[in-house]
């Protein structure tokens, strides 16, 4: 997408996510990127889902409050520019969640059963037999964040297909029964690289599953973490023909070498032989290098005390624009009492 989707028309942009630690390089690739290029000529939202975070951490919700400066400090140092998009805390803007109370009306358990994204998620924690509805039913949450900014646009990774197609089902069947256009329906718009290998190789890039590269990390960390990245088990010398996919040091470098001869010459050169993994392994810590110490220059001149001032404005803001929409969707169900007594 990236340059196509930011020269539509102007687009309501929405996104978020769950602050349970930093993030990492498959935020980076999978969204972040798309949304500095998305700021420029769209009215973006970027939510730091911090309700939809408690529905897996309800147990431990210091986990997700200490984690909400660090994400913010991420987006700013990336380069979202809060005079450009408006960021905000989730549970900062509780009219989401008198949306939710309606929109859970317009869809069944079932449906929410068979979401890819949940069972997925079900599979990878431990309470699959004890799921609370809390958890089951965060779609509906979801759909609220998307539909109460009106959102055409939403820049996310791939898992996150199924959520807005729910969403959008929503949308529909809210203004079929209500017999109004208030909600509007969403688009993904998918970054480039679509799913980024973790370094172990097995799965995609996870904070959970402690297999990521943070924007934070150090370039000491960064590089230790490169040193342990799996490549190609058969490529034993450096003489021998290497396989580049499946190769974690090729999938990282496809997704940031800018040079792309240089790429496609290396790969050349690896698969016929002669190319040391020493050699990619250190092409690809420069490559790193080049995008994250701005990154990491910019992170460290970020105060608390503005991140605050940022996200209590930015929340105030979205609560505005949420609000009317709530406005309109209690008038379609009927429920505008104060309009009617006027
Ligand atoms: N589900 C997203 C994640 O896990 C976070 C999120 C919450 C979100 N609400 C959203 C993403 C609305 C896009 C739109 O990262």
């Amino acid at each position: 997408m990236g340059n196509d989707v930011a020269m539509q028309p102007r687009q309501v942009v929405l996104t978020g996510d769950r602050p349970t630690g930093r993030l990492h390089l498959g935020h980076y690739v999978g969204s972040l990127k798309n949304r500095i290029d998305l700021q420029e000529r769209h009215d973006c939202f970027i939510m730091i889902a911090d309700t939809q975070a408690l529905s897996d951490n309800f147990d431990n919700p210091c986990k997700v409050t200490e984690s909400i400066v660090g994400v913010c400090r991420d987006y700013l140092a990336v380069g979202i520019d809060p005079t450009k998009s408006t960021i905000f805390i989730q549970s900062m803007v509780p009219e989401l969640f008198e949306l939710t109370s309606y929109y859970l009306n317009l869809i069944s358990v079932a449906r929410l059963e068979r979401n890819p994204t949940v069972k997925a998620e079900l599979q990878q924690k431990s309470f699959a037999d004890s799921i609370t509805a809390g958890f089951l039913c965060y779609p509906v949450s979801q759909a609220s964040d998307i539909t109460a900014f009106k959102a055409t646009l939403v820049p996310v990774g791939e898992d996150q297909l199924p959520l807005i197609e729910i969403a959008n089902e929503i949308a529909r069947r809210f203004n079929r029964i209500y017999n109004r256009n208030t909600l509007v329906e969403a688009q993904a718009a998918l970054g480039k690289t679509q799913r980024l290998v973790g370094i172990d190789g097995k799965t995609k890039a996870c904070k959970s599953l402690g297999n990521a590269i943070f924007l934070s990390d150090s370039d000491d960390v960064v590089k230790q973490k490169i040193n342990g990245m799996y490549t190609d088990p058969n490529h034993i010398k450096m003489s021998d023909p290497g396989t580049v996919e499946g190769n974690v040091v090729f999938s990282y470098l496809d997704a940031f070498l800018e040079d792309r001869d240089e790429l496609e010459d290396l790969k050349a050169r690896y698969r016929k032989g002669g190319l040391g993994d020493t050699t990619v392994k250190s092409i690809l810590a420069d490559t790193l290098h080049t995008l994250l110490s701005p990154i990491r220059e910019r992170m460290a001149l970020i105060k608390d005390n503005d991140v605050w001032d940022i996200l209590t404005s930015g929340s105030a803001i979205a609560r505005g624009v949420a609000a009317n929409t709530l406005s309109e969707v209690r008038d379609a169900i009927g429920f505008g009492y104060d309009k009617i007594r006027k």
